[in-house]
């Protein structure tokens, strides 16, 4: 298949964590059904959440031995998929076997989530993506989870939207200043990258922390297809990187993890930071939950149409990657795109 499409990215199905030996998870990624497991090597698997046989969910059954079973006629599946039992037909039962499989997709474990990809495609990418400095020398992370009820979309790109951040996070992480903000924004395969120029302050009421002397920070927000967005600040020897992973779980459903990984400074300030970077992480995403669940409301009573600004552009661009899959395109092959934009905040 030399198409590329939605289905042949890597998605998070869970934390490493949340797969526990000897269980079944029942989640939804683009509206399929997916059972998880983790087989005799402690390998992560995942099936189509429907036996073969009539066809009950898969998720109800049990893991022995690694094996998954139904729990409606007990047939056994191995971790690639493979029948290797149907109870009833008693000590025959490999013969009557065959080469029956259950579907199975690929999964990868990765910065401890585990990954599945639910279609195969000669471009899709080999491995997901890459959560930056994550359990690196000097950083600490912190990972946030939430539930959105818009599309994955909206979702990624509000995380890189700056003019929402001075009216849904006044004050707690930014003040209104009404500052012209100048950014080159540049779209190039399949990423979009947005650099912010000459911004010294307006981080709210961390300034004094993160900014103390005012020197230039350098903030850099990057879109990548399809559904990751990296914000990442440079603050003097200060770094503080925000990269989210939107997951679609049906049209209206995205669920979203979020990794704040920072450099403060010795390892007892980073350490000792943890409870209040979660605090005011999750309370930024709280906000942001309020109007992207209005948002998804009125889109799925009236259908999206937007009307842009400038700062929209964007919004804009990164809407004409994620429209190339939607085309089956890859979206490697649109020309590069470098532009100036100006806004206020
Ligand atoms: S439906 Fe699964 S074993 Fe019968
Ligand atoms: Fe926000």
């Amino acid at each position: 298949m030399s198409e590329l499409g939605f289905k042949n990215f890597w998605y998070i199905a869970c934390e490493s964590r949340e797969l526990k030996p000897n269980e079944t998870m029942a989640r939804k990624i683009l509206g399929e059904w997916i059972v998880l497991f983790r087989d005799e090597n402690n390998q992560p698997r995942a099936f189509e959440d429907r036996c073969i046989h009539r066809n009950s969910q898969l998720s109800k059954g049990w893991v022995k031995d690694g094996k998954l079973q139904c729990s409606y006629h007990g047939w056994i599946f191995q971790g690639d998929g493979k029948l290797v039992g149907i109870p009833s037909e008693g000590p025959q039962s490999n013969k009557k076997l065959g080469s029956r499989c259950a579907k199975a997709f690929k999964t990868l474990e990765q910065d401890d989530f585990i990954y599945v990809q639910l279609e195969q495609s000669e471009l899709a990418p080999l491995k997901p993506f890459s959560m930056p400095h994550y359990k690196s020398t000097g950083y600490e992370t912190v990972r946030l989870f939430n539930k959105f009820e818009n599309t994955v979309i909206n979702c990624a790109e509000n995380y890189i939207d700056v003019p929402h951040t001075v009216f849904v996070h006044d004050k707690i992480f930014r003040d209104s200043l009404d500052e012209e903000i100048k950014t080159k924004v540049t779209r190039e395969d399949g990423r979009v990258i947005i650099e912010y120029l000459g911004e010294t302050s307006n981080l709210g009421w961390f300034s004094w922390f993160l900014n103390p002397n005012k020197v230039p920070i350098i903030h850099i927000d990057t879109y990548h297809m399809p559904n990751t967005t990296c914000v990442k600040y440079i603050i003097d020897k200060k770094e503080f990187w925000i990269t989210s992973q939107s997951i679609p779980v049906s049209e209206f459903e995205t669920w979203v993890w979020t990794d704040l990984t920072y450099k403060f400074g010795a390892k007892l300030l980073n350490k000792i930071s943890r409870p209040i970077v979660r605090f005011q992480g999750q309370s930024v995403i709280d906000q942001d939950i309020v109007v992207l669940n209005n948002q998804g409301k009125v889109i799925q009573k009236y259908g999206e149409k937007f009307s842009n600004a400038s700062a929209d552009v964007i919004h804009v661009l990164i809407e004409s990657v994620y429209n190339e899959l939607k085309l089956g395109k890859d979206p490697r092959n649109l020309p590069k795109k470098e532009l100036e934009v100006k806004f206020w905040i």
